[in-house]
């Protein structure tokens, strides 16, 4: 009996001594109401992260993974409604939380921001230029962000089905036509498919050395100047091409970049797809791929994510910057 007095003697200050404390953190931190706390655990645990007064915003939005996060957009004066849209994106990436921030014009959708800034899009191109790892990836994102590395050459090249004639096809690249093996048995189906219904897609351009690239480049760099070949072009190493999964067409021998014209485009936009290639440079999408509208420069991507992404109206950037962190 006195050994059991001897210990509620003890336990019960400290209890009383905890909860006194913790009513003190939660009054420090603004939250008078417990019970409609959703992370009083996650907020507590957390001591001098949380924003004096902000409990109640803490205590709104799911916290528990992203305390840091919620801190920073606390901090930049967020309210709970739109730290919660943030916080629940599948694509959200702690580590560019400041980036959102400083790109989030209020007038984007919380959506757009986090996709954008996962792009790189606040930052200028050209400028911080990663080097492809996995080059087996066939849905490696090549663009003015990403780029292959130096003499970058494909091991699965065979020749591309139905490719023009140089020196006779108007525009026809002057290298013989090569292609990822997969975008060749892909596209000559799509050959065979066309064809059934009248029309002759042929490849004008294909696989392209860097050092074509480089050619191409530097051609239109000295015509026309370097705004506008990088509007049309990509520097070498940073061209679709460059991976032999990029394919540029002609319908029934019609000038390629005019073939938006064509009787036939919508067939060949609607059946693109189920041979696994997607539009790469859509018309409304400029501001993000860097390029003008390509109605002639399709991808390769696999049926499934050619599906997808046209389906969604995504542009590749954006379906892999929506992809989970
Ligand atoms: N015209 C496209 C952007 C290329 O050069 O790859
Ligand atoms: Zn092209």
């Amino acid at each position: 009996m006195k050994k059991i007095l001897l210990m509620l003697m003890l336990v019960i200050p400290m209890v009383i001594g905890c909860k006194s404390e913790t009513k003190n953190t939660l009054k420090k931190y603004g939250i008078s109401d417990v019970k409609t706390c959703d992370n009083l655990d996650a907020i507590i645990a957390s001591g001098d992260q949380v924003v004096k007064d902000k409990g109640a915003v803490y205590c709104a939005i799911d916290t528990k993974n992203n305390l840091k996060s919620a801190t920073a957009f606390i901090n930049a004066g967020y309210d709970a409604k739109r730290i919660s849209e943030f916080l629940k994106l599948p694509y959200f990436d702690e580590s560019k939380v400041e980036r959102y921030i400083d790109f989030d014009d209020k007038k984007k959708s919380v959506e757009d921001i986090v996709t954008y800034v996962n792009i790189g899009l606040d930052k200028p191109v050209y400028g911080d230029v990663d080097v492809i790892e996995n080059t087996d990836d066939i849905l490696m994102l090549v663009n003015k962000y990403h780029r292959l590395s130096d003499n970058y050459v494909p091991n699965n090249l065979v020749k591309t089905p139905n490719a023009c004639v140089i020196g006779k096809d108007y525009s026809c690249q002057t290298e013989t036509q090569y292609l990822h093996k997969e975008a060749a048995d892909a596209f000559e189906k799509l050959v065979e498919a066309g064809k059934k219904e009248g029309i002759n897609i042929k490849a004008i351009a294909s696989y392209r050395s860097v050092e074509y690239q480089q050619n191409l480049y530097n051609y239109y760099y000295h015509e026309n100047g370097q705004e506008y070949a990088d509007k049309y072009y990509a520097r070498p190493g940073q061209s679709e091409h460059n991976t032999a999964l990029a394919i540029d067409i002609t319908i029934n021998d019609e000038p390629f970049n005019e073939i938006e014209n064509s009787q036939y485009y919508d067939w060949v936009l609607e059946n693109m797809p189920k041979y696994g290639f997607i539009l790469r440079y859509p018309k409304d999408k400029v501001t993000i791929t860097g390029y003008q509208y390509e109605s002639w420069h399709f991808r390769y991507v696999g049926i499934d994510a050619a599906k997808k992404i046209t389906q969604s109206g995504l542009t590749l950037d954006e379906y892999i910057a929506r992809r989970e962190k």
